[in-house]
């Protein structure tokens, strides 16, 4: 390939072949597991106004601080191409006025391509699929919490096919969350000479982000602040604990960390991550929490959520072979047509075939014989049917191998039923 072959960027993926098809058999069973929890799918645009992530997934966050994709300005407004659906599918429940809906909480499952500018390396693109749920309501309660917990629970496991463990930790409301952040501020004010730059800029903007700091010396800073625990409501108490006894009594996995507060400013409340069990060094498969202002963020009523996204190249990364080649979606070729005669009659006849819902692909002309038979067998077509150069039809059923001829209405009569 010439130096300057034009190549795809850095950090991302194209799909064909048997990756498309392992993309698509993952989207069909992520799906199907989110209407068993009564999602509706949603699909909002690939960009958006700059505005609206800024609101949301807020400005003290890498995301929007470093890692989205800014078009180029067109005209008087200022675009950007998601970073996650969060912030969209709020945008689009809020302009469609989907919270007057009297059938609530909304429940939203959506899959699509997000775009972070981060450094490229195994498990982290800047191109990728998330699948994600949103449920919305006035008020997010108990059972619609642990709906989107498990769901995203079981939705993972279903697609690997592998037992998994659960990070939970509780931010509280949004009033113990600010005295939280406080009394942060207070603990890490006269360390901060010694902290990372990226840790200055958390101080200022979302003390609680300093938990998240991986570089050793802060971490080690980080291990003598005030506990999250300590800033809980009564209520906020009684909510954790109802859903730590949820993962004890289904025995899921989980560990309580508080200092997991997630790398996104609008979440109150639950936030959790998931993990692969046996893998646990793999990154982290998916995430999610609550949020009790995003909505009123950006310009709505008052209206909480509760959502997740699992990271779709991680599940393919970290999926056991065996899985691979069950979820495969393979289209299949129900009649593979080699047109000897090439009058144009072949083209007719797969019409005629296509009619009555059977698939039918063809090779290219002056393909030989056992050229076209090797294709017909890669491709896993079921049937091998050849129109002779005087015009005749021949079948075979490439299971058991049997050939006859056959005329036109014949191939009506087998495949019309
Ligand atoms: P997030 O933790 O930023 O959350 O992303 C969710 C998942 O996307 C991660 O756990 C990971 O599997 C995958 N992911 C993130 N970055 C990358 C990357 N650079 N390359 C490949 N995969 C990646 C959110 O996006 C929130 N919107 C989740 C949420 C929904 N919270 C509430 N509702």
């Amino acid at each position: 390939m010439a130096d300057n072959q034009i190549k795809k960027p850095r950090g991302t993926t194209d799909y064909f072949g048997k990756e498309e098809e392992v993309l698509a058999g993952l989207e069909e069973v992520l799906m199907d597991e989110s209407r068993l929890y009564g999602c509706q799918r949603v699909n909002p645009p690939v960009f958006e106004e700059s505005r609206l992530f800024h609101r949301s997934v807020g400005e003290s966050s890498d995301i929007v601080r470093k890692e989205t994709f800014d078009l180029q300005r067109k005209g008087d407004k200022d675009y950007t191409l998601r970073p996650e659906f969060t912030a969209g599918v709020n945008r689009l429940v809020l302009e469609n006025k989907l919270y007057a809906s009297p059938d609530l909480p909304l429940r939203y499952a959506y899959m699509g391509k997000v775009f972070r500018y981060e450094r490229p390396q195994s498990g982290r693109l800047r191109e990728f699929y998330q699948f994600g749920v949103e449920f919305l309501d006035r008020k997010v309660d108990l059972d619609c919490a642990l709906d989107a917990l498990l769901l995203s629970v079981n939705a993972v496991k279903k697609a690997l096919g592998k037992p998994v463990k659960v990070l939970v930790n509780y931010l509280g409301s949004f009033q113990s969350r600010e005295n939280y952040k406080k009394a942060l501020a207070e603990y890490f004010r006269p360390h901060l000479s010694e902290m990372c730059d990226d840790c200055k800029n958390r101080f200022e903007t979302n003390p609680l982000r300093i938990l998240d700091c991986k570089v050793e010396k802060d971490r080690e800073i980080a291990k003598g602040a005030p506990r999250i625990e300590d800033y809980l409501s009564d209520d906020d108490k009684a909510e954790y604990g109802a859903i730590i006894s949820l993962l004890e009594s289904l025995r899921i996995p989980y560990v309580k960390d508080d200092g997991l507060v997630r790398g996104l400013d609008y979440y109150t409340g639950l936030v959790w991550e998931i993990y692969d069990l046996e893998n646990p060094d793999f990154p982290a498969l998916g995430g999610g929490g609550k949020y009790a202002s995003l909505m009123s963020d950006i310009g709505g009523p008052d209206f909480e959520g509760i959502g997740f996204s699992l990271g779709v190249e991680r599940l393919i990364l970290d999926m056991p072979h065996e899985r691979v080649e069950a979820i495969r979606k393979i289209a299949k070729v129900d009649v593979f047509l080699i047109d000897l005669e090439r009058k144009g009659k072949g083209c007719a006849i797969a019409e005629r075939l296509r009619d009555l819902g059977m698939s039918v692909s063809m090779p290219s002309f002056g393909k030989g014989m056992g050229g076209c038979f090797k294709m017909a067998d890669r491709i896993q077509a079921e049937n091998v049917l050849i129109l002779f150069e005087d015009g005749h039809l021949e079948i075979k059923d490439m299971k058991t191998r049997e050939q006859k001829i056959i005329d036109e209405e014949g191939l009506v009569a087998l495949f019309g039923r």
